[in-house]
């Protein structure tokens, strides 16, 4: 089974993108081959700092690497060392109505924010499918909020193999992470890189507790009984097994139970739980020959699986002397 994701990095990695998506890919390593990469070329639609992208790339590497994800296994490497993507994004343009793109929500999301839109933004469902069909997955796991952009794969593949008569593409099977729990910002908003209201797993100890000390609270006093739907209770549960979290809940309906006692209490279970994997982290860093190497060994192995891939897609476009 093949397994495929990517993930924008437009910005530090945060215990949003953790539970949302990295963790899982980590754990679908050992289900399949599972091949994940650093979107570089996606985040141009978004980040116009050269020296940034690149510090962003290198720091996602490390905190997949942190976290668990075994190079050896699976495939992990950087979107814009494979830049025949770009080609296959080409192809699949022509077949791509324009009706189907006008129609993404995360396109018109932008829009309405206000944002002035370039064809980069507007085509970046193209990339994402090309992104996926040059590796034919039987699995994309990826979170609800990219499920239309799973299904435009699939129309834009079906359109392909309808052009040209053929069926290149495989139609991939959207694999939408359930259990993920919706991870809650300090602010109680989703959790984004967008509002400033992250908790990242690997900041320096005295910027997370500076942050998690703000996690937002009503103003109920010590004493009285809490509701228990509030961020601070959705974060700390992220790091507590169920007896625990049951204890917890039954102390803060009885009252008694002080917010900065629980804050206290996250943070220390954060430590704990990203302790070990700061630990690989601060060592992987100190040597960017060995990570580079690890980007460059999944380069190349991705590129076994999608060149005979784009290699029929050109085949059946009539592309080159088709000798
Ligand atoms: N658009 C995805 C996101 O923002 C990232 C992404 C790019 C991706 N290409 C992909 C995810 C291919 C899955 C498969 O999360």
């Amino acid at each position: 089974m093949r397994i495929l994701s990517g993930i924008q990095p437009s910005g530090v990695a945060h215990i949003g993108n953790y539970f949302g998506a990295m963790r899982q890919h980590v754990a679908l390593q050992d289900e399949g081959e599972g091949t994940y990469f650093i979107a570089d070329y996606h985040s141009m639609t978004s980040l116009r700092d050269p020296a940034q992208r690149r510090d962003f790339v290198q720091e996602y590497v490390l905190d997949y690497l942190a976290c668990g994800l075994d190079p050896k296994r699976a495939i992990l490497y950087r979107q814009s060392d494979v830049p025949e993507v770009c080609e296959l994004t080409w192809l699949l343009t022509t077949v791509t109505p324009m009706g189907l793109l006008q129609r993404a929500h995360s396109y018109k999301d932008k829009i309405a924010q206000g944002i002035q839109p370039d064809h980069g933004l507007f085509a970046y469902p193209v990339l994402m499918a090309a992104d996926i069909l040059q590796y034919n997955p039987d699995v994309v796991p990826v979170g609800q909020d990219q499920k239309q952009h799973l299904e435009m794969t699939r129309d834009i593949a079906t359109k392909f193999n309808q052009a040209y008569d053929r069926e290149v593409f495989k139609l991939p099977e959207p694999h939408i992470l359930k259990d993920v729990a919706v991870v809650p910002g300090v602010d109680g908003q989703k959790m984004s890189k967008s509002y400033d209201n992250t908790l990242c797993m690997f900041w320096p100890q005295k910027k997370l507790k500076k942050a998690v000390m703000g996690i937002v609270t009503d103003s109920t006093p010590v004493e009285e009984p809490k509701s228990t739907d509030q961020t601070v209770f959705q974060l700390w549960s992220l790091f507590a097994d169920e007896v625990e979290q049951e204890a917890m809940f039954a102390h803060a309906q009885r009252g008694g139970l002080g917010y900065g006692d629980v804050k206290k209490d996250l943070l220390k279970r954060m430590l704990e739980h990203f302790g070990p994997m700061r630990e690989k982290r601060d060592e992987l860093a100190k040597h960017p020959d060995e990570v580079e190497d690890v980007l460059a060994d999944g380069a190349r192995r991705a590129r076994e699986i999608s060149g005979p891939i784009l290699a029929e897609a050109r085949e059946a476009a009539g592309l080159g002397s088709g000798a």
